[in-house]
């Protein structure tokens, strides 16, 4: 086992402008499971493949442990690496697949016998051995990818999306499985993927990229009740959080009818960079609903109701929780807003809520350089 550090990686594909990946700086430690996770192109493949050795460094350095890697060929690395596509040879058996690797470096027929046999129970694929590829469902060639990876005892697992084959039901299981697995062996593990329910739920820590830049690392926790940005703010959590630009007013910002109190370092840190307005996150379970009625309690103008008024356009009915998707008018202009409400109680159509942030929930952003301002 051992640790994987990227110390200012950077890929510069041929031709090309800009880097793919830019000094990329990750420390991963030993046994750790870190997901690599951002939008198509961030360069989440790069990464691995240069981690891989598949591609070339064209700055900084890769180590593993205390090896330096950077230049040595993939098969010096002691590695494995499971891909989207599994890659598994379609003419020979499960355990000829799962044992090919070792059979190529001479590892004696028995023992490759007896790995492969362990492998297969770990994996529950015991009795799928003597089969063919084709003649299994894609969750078990999913498990068979896997197993050719751990027969290996590689130092490191690496694992380009290898759940994007599978269908919904079936990922959600393969993922709990993989995240069990990995616990239980304990092997380092770089693992990617482009959806962010998946890294969240498997990853010991997460690290989100976006146009080749490195954003966040942290546990999935952090990432969300601190996200260091307005990309990852957006990014992590589904419905995602809510961001709307408001003015600095005395003492706080102004939400629709409502002053919130904000930190007076976030206000400072925003009038330092010359802005008028912050950008404030609010997730959606982060609303409060002020009851009508109750009306101008805490609202700017007297006859307004406190908060921001959100026009209902459809609700999302999931028993416990609803999702309000509505419209709300902020500055000069409209924008949509997601807003948790309880299933039992939920608003109808074309009525209108007015909403607070609720104390302490609410993420500071600065409108002109994105980052964070709040702590
Ligand atoms: N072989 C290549 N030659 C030139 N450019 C490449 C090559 N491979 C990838 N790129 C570019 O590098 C950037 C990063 O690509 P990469 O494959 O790492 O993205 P990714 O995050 O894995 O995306 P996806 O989620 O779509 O798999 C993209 O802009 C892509 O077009
Ligand atoms: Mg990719």
């Amino acid at each position: 086992m051992a640790t994987v550090t990227f110390d200012k990686a950077t890929r510069i594909y041929p031709g090309a402008k800009k880097p793919a990946v830019d000094q990329l700086d990750i420390a991963i430690e030993d046994g750790e499971f870190l997901v690599l996770v951002g939008p198509s192109g961030c360069g989440k493949s790069t990464s691995l493949r240069m981690l891989a050795g598949l591609e070339d460094v064209n700055g900084g350095s890769i180590r593993i442990g205390d090896r330096d890697v950077t230049h040595l060929p993939p098969k010096d690395r002691d590695i494995a690496m499971v891909f989207q596509n599994y890659a598994l040879y379609p003419h020979m058996t499960v355990a000829d697949n799962m044992g090919f690797a070792l059979k190529i470096a001479g590892v004696p027929k028995a023992e490759i016998r007896q790995k492969v046999e362990d492998a297969a129970r770990i994996l529950d694929l015991t009795e799928y051995l003597g089969r063919k590829p084709k003649a299994l469902s894609g969750g078990q060639r999913q498990r068979v990818a896997m197993g050719r990876a751990i027969v290996r005892e590689p130092q490191v697992f690496l694992m380009d999306e290898p759940l994007s084959n599978l269908d919904a039901k079936l990922r959600v299981q393969t993922r709990t499985q993989i995240a069990g697995l990995q616990r239980r062996l304990g092997i380092t593990t770089v693992y990617v993927t482009h959806d962010q329910v998946e890294a969240m739920t498997m990853g010991d820590r997460v690290a989100v990229l976006k146009d080749g830049l490195l954003q966040q690392v942290d546990s999935p926790r952090n990432m969300y009740d601190r996200p260091a940005n307005l990309f990852v703010a957006g990014f992590i959590g589904s419905p995602a959080m809510n961001l709307v630009e408001v003015p600095i007013i005395d003492g706080g910002v102004k939400f629709g009818n409502s002053v919130v109190p904000v930190s007076r370092e976030a206000l400072t840190a925003a009038a330092d960079k010359g802005d008028r307005t912050v950008t404030v996150g609010v997730r959606p379970e982060h609303f409060d609903v002020v009851e009508q009625g109750g009306a101008s309690t805490g609202s700017l103008s007297k006859d307004a109701p406190a908060g921001l008024a959100v026009t209902v356009n459809v609700v999302e009915e999931l028993g416990a929780d609803g999702y309000v998707y509505g419209t709300a008018e902020v500055g000069d202009g409209r924008q949509d807003l997601v807003v948790r409400v309880n299933g039992r109680r939920v608003p109808e159509k074309g009525s209108v809520l007015h909403v607070v942030p609720r104390p302490g929930e609410l993420h500071v952003f600065s409108t002109s350089s994105g980052e964070r301002l709040s702590d």
